[in-house]
């Protein structure tokens, strides 16, 4: 019996959670798995109410969990960082999940903008560390409030911080037995102690992988490699600023936020999945969001909880979706509501 924890959080995120739910109910029936789900109610809306951000009991109680699944968190409402890093962050550093999965596969049917590049093209995976680097949030004003201030952003970047990421990559490359091929996006010709220390993890760890080969390419390349080349890439490991950035563009040559879904994962602990568009306020409530990001989320968790054969159900019934149904990804764009888009995956569920 699974115990998942559900957080749908802001915006949309409570409407496309809802659909997984239903897709998860469905799928646990067709290949007989038990599962129990408890809603927890974090967001802006509890913020603005109580004036809580995450109280210490529910962390605690989630911590007793076997997954998460998390919708969206962000409130217009809200100034920005105070539920990022009060719920998103705070569940990320606090349960040590320090890889952030992203897989950038293009499905069939999904249209993408880069011009004459098919699902043989487009069909990456980028690790990005999740608890280091930019996102400790360390740093100091100096001067606050006048012409001469100065402000100081740490990145912190250790040594067992970023081996453990790159070993979990040339794992995950191997695993995958695709092109073997494992590339470390930094920025060595800039970065002289950052970049500098992944690089020559990297080379350390590659030593125990001689069957992955080994590719290196700067952030910004990267950026014009994934457009121009997307079919290079097999692997790509980065730290948490450049993974977030480089993930977005993954997600628009993928066919957007719609479907674009990530895993936040501790091996050893509590792992947890979300569709890695924001909460998109301007359609919230409205039931034109695309759930397919989070039916995606949805088939990560269970094939990381073991459930290896629902995933690919839902994989295979999301592709069904795309390749026959859908006009469009974009949200009141695909020809069928957020709900009834939920029902044709449900429906496309075979066993
Ligand atoms: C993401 C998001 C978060 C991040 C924000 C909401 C803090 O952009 O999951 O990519 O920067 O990691
Ligand atoms: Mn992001």
């Amino acid at each position: 019996m699974y115990k998942i924890a559900v957080i749908p959080g802001d915006g949309t995120g409570p409407e496309v959670i809802r659909e997984g739910l239903k897709v998860l109910e469905a799928v646990a029936k067709l290949t007989g798995f038990e599962y129990q789900t408890k809603i927890f109610d974090l967001g802006g809306e509890r913020y603005l109410k109580t004036g809580e951000v995450f109280p210490e009991e529910i962390f605690e109680e989630i911590k007793k969990f076997d997954a998460i699944y998390l919708g969206a968190i962000g409130h217009p409402e809200v100034k920005p960082g105070i539920l990022e890093r009060g719920i998103l962050l705070k569940l990320r550093f606090g349960l040590d999940q320090y890889i952030n999965l992203r897989p950038v596969k293009l499905y069939p049917g999904v249209e993408t903008p880069l011009k004459d590049k098919s699902p043989q093209d487009i069909d990456f995976v980028v690790i990005r560390e999740n608890t280091e680097g930019l996102y400790v949030g360390e740093g100091e004003f100096i001067n606050k409030g006048n012409e001469n201030e100065i402000a100081i952003q740490i990145s912190r970047n250790t040594y067992r911080g970023i081996e453990r990421c790159i070993r979990y990559a040339f794992e995950y490359t191997r695993k995958r037995n695709k092109q073997k091929k494992l590339t470390l996006c930094a920025k060595t010709n800039v970065l002289n102690y950052a970049s500098d220390l992944w690089w020559r993890v990297f080379q350390e760890v590659a030593k125990d992988y001689p069957d992955i080969k080994t590719d290196y390419a700067h952030v910004d390349a990267t950026c014009m490699w994934m457009v121009k080349n997307p079919e290079w890439f097999d692997v790509i490991v980065t730290d948490n600023m450049f993974g977030d950035i480089i993930t977005d563009l993954g997600a628009i040559i993928q066919g957007g936020l719609g479907i674009a879904a990530g895993g936040n994962i501790n091996p050893q602990g509590i792992s947890m999945f979300e569709p890695i568009g924001g909460s998109a306020p301007k359609y919230a409530g409205k039931n034109v969001i695309n759930p397919l990001a989070a039916i995606c989320a949805l088939s990560m968790l269970l094939e990381h909880i073991g459930e290896v054969k629902a995933a690919q159900l839902i994989e295979n019934a999301v592709i069904e979706v795309t390749s026959k149904k859908l006009k469009s990804l974009a949200a009141g764009k695909m020809g069928y509501s957020t709900s009834e888009v939920g029902d044709l995956v449900v429906k496309h569920l075979v066993g």
